[in-house]
């Protein structure tokens, strides 16, 4: 009996998944924000954004840096992850307008259509890489190929990582 081989790719779709489930908070705290405590809801969103600027960005740059162009180069079409990028954009941008939000003085009754916003936007991205990029690479690169790409995206992410200043606790 033979065993099915992992995907090249599955290490990346391990690190989505894992992401996924903690993105799985944008919905849950769009459902309760408005009723709980301000000082609670305040100090759910200040996690919540702490991960999605920590993790979910410094993914975003790695993808950016290293897998968008080895994407472009299995295709032999540079540029076509220009609309992905475009997403990355998007996304970053609604973080910074969602951390405004929550400020101090702000009330908070805009944040949960931010939230699902966000949710729906970070969901489809997810999607259109695991199930139209993913397929390219594993076609394209072996696992050796895969795994170099991987530990090239974990030494980026890490930087842009440290660059990020602490959340308050
Ligand atoms: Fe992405
Ligand atoms: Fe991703």
């Amino acid at each position: 009996m033979t065993v099915a081989q992992p995907l090249p790719t599955e290490p990346l779709r391990a690190e989505h998944r894992a992401l996924l489930s903690q993105l799985g908070e944008l919905e849950r705290v769009a459902g309760e924000l408005l009723t709980l405590p301000p000082d609670v809801a305040r100090a759910r969103l200040r996690r919540l954004i702490a991960f999605l600027r920590h993790h979910l960005l410094p993914h975003a740059l790695a993808e950016e840096k290293v897998l968008y162009r080895a994407v472009e180069a299995a295709m032999s079409a540079p540029g076509a992850m220009a609309t992905m990028s475009a997403d990355h954009s998007e996304i970053q941008r609604r973080i910074e307008a969602l951390d405004a939000a929550t400020g101090p003085a702000s009330a908070l009754s805009s944040v949960p259509a931010m939230l699902y916003g966000l949710s729906a936007i970070v969901l489809l991205h997810f999607r259109k890489e695991d199930e139209v990029l993913l397929p390219i690479l594993d076609q394209a690169l072996s696992h050796e190929d895969a795994m170099q790409l991987f530990q090239q995206m974990a030494a980026e992410a890490g930087e842009s990582s440290e660059e990020q200043p602490s959340a308050p606790a």
